[in-house]
């Protein structure tokens, strides 16, 4: 049987950027804001985004489309030999993300849930609600729920499922969030709300560089689902002769735009309800956020509406972290496409067992594959594409745009040397970070 391609070229794109919109841009990405400065963060993850994320992107899309396989049947083609098991560190990433991802993804559907009968209102306070949530019998059902959908619409094929899914996922984020940025604009808060998040402290940034770089690479990488294969796997099911390079720069331009639509809606319900967006731990987004809407007009349509696209943008991610261990499973040992996804989902979601059970497991998970083996992976893998096959990557680069010129070796200098210093850094101050 012939290997599965996307039906269109908008439908790679939506993919990607449902890949990249996700709990990222949403839980991770106001609370990173709050705790490293509020502006000064945004101007160093923007600044990382452009400089870091795009030139390690297009490294991904290249090994990719060149080699039409999963991430290790890709990597062993692309470099050879040894090289194939960083492709096997790319699926186990995937299987550690997306196992404590489901789980939060079911959090969010219990918050629609509550959200429609009014369940965080009736409980003694948001915090006491969350904690509801967070854990026990019912959070392993949510978490259940959630690797459902997700094995679904996997399981329906890369043209009927995925393509499909997020041709009608990716619009509805923007649409919910634009409406929800408007609403937030006629709060009270929402002036100061916009200076503390807009304008950013030169000072503060210099003295705090130490702690921005890592957080905002680290931020980078998780937003734009770079570091375990989602997006070879993704370009993989690409014809020959698409620019990655427009791709490239469509998808950083919406998760972007994503990003600061968050905090746009979030730090303005915020200040209005008087709630501060310091307070951190994984909680924290659906605490506040539940807290800050009972207070506002219209505030359980508010948050009914907030927590859907959550879930949308969710339920977009999750269905490409899961791709990578099924495209693996196909192209490597010939199953069948709706085996290897209900084998990968059932795996997953007992690997998400114990997060259920206590939230401190999220902390685990994701310190261990989002900020160290995701950083990890991204290091060896640039350090694959740009310093030991850089004219293979930039004659691939070329396919479908033409001669590149100086704009290639441009690219390949700056995933050899800021990219791959940056992930140095950020890896060194992560891991010295937690052993602390
Ligand atoms: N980019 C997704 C988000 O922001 C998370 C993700 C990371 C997805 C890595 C795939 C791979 O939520
Ligand atoms: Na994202």
């Amino acid at each position: 049987m012939a290997r599965e391609t996307w039906g269109t070229r908008i439908g790679f794109i939506l993919a990607a950027v449902g890949s990249a919109i996700g709990l990222g841009n949403i839980w991770r990405f106001p609370f990173q804001v709050s705790q490293e400065g509020g502006a000064a963060f945004m101007v160093m993850y923007l600044a990382f985004i452009i400089l870091i994320g795009f030139p390690a992107m297009l490294a991904e899309f290249v090994v990719g489309r060149k080699t039409e396989l999963n991430t290790v049947g890709a990597i062993r083609d692309f470099a050879g030999g040894y090289w194939q098991y960083l492709g096997g560190l790319f699926v186990f990433i995937g299987f550690v993300i997306l196992s404590y991802y489901s789980v939060i993804g079911g959090w969010v559907l219990r918050y629609i849930l509550g959200s429609v009968t009014g369940g965080y209102a009736a409980t003694e306070s948001a915090a006491a609600y969350f904690g509801m949530v967070a854990t026990g019998t019912d959070t392993l059902i949510a978490h259940a729920v959630f690797m459902l959908l997700v094995i679904g619409i996997v399981a329906l094929g890369i043209q009927q499922g995925i393509e499909l899914g997020v041709k009608v996922m990716v619009p509805a984020i923007l649409a919910i969030f634009g409406i929800l940025a408007v609403y937030a604009f006629t709060l009270p808060g929402a002036g100061e709300a916009y200076a503390y998040y807009l304008s950013p402290d030169i000072g503060y940034i210099m003295q705090n560089w130490q702690s921005l770089v890592p957080a905002a690479a680290g931020q980078g990488f998780f937003t734009l689902s770079l570091g375990m294969g989602v997006m070879i796997t993704y370009a993989s099911y690409l014809g020959d002769d698409k620019n990655l390079g427009i791709d490239g720069i469509s998808i950083v331009v919406l998760n972007t735009s994503v990003s600061i639509l968050t905090g746009l809606v979030v730090f303005p319900i915020l200040f209005s309800a008087g709630v501060d967006p310091a307070t951190s731990g994984p909680g924290a987004i659906f605490v506040s956020i539940a807290e800050a809407v009972l207070d506002l007009p219209f505030g359980r349509v508010v948050g009914l509406l907030f927590f859907l696209t959550v879930a949308i943008a969710a339920l977009s991610s999750a269905i490409s972290l899961i791709e990578v261990v099924v495209s693996y499973a196909i192209d490597e040992f010939g199953m069948d496409r709706v085996k290897a996804t209900v084998i990968a989902g059932v795996a997953i979601f007992i690997l998400g067992v114990p997060v259920t059970m206590n939230t401190v497991f999220i902390n685990l998970y994701d310190i261990l594959a989002a900020q160290i083996l995701l950083v990890l992976g991204g290091v060896l893998l640039m350090v694959l594409v740009s310093w030991l096959h850089a004219g293979e990557a930039i004659e691939e680069l070329e396919q479908g745009i033409g001669d590149l010129g100086s704009i290639g070796s441009l690219w390949i200098w700056m995933v050899r040397v800021p990219v791959i210093l940056v992930l140095l850094v950020s890896l060194y101050l992560g891991v010295t970070g937690y052993i602390d």
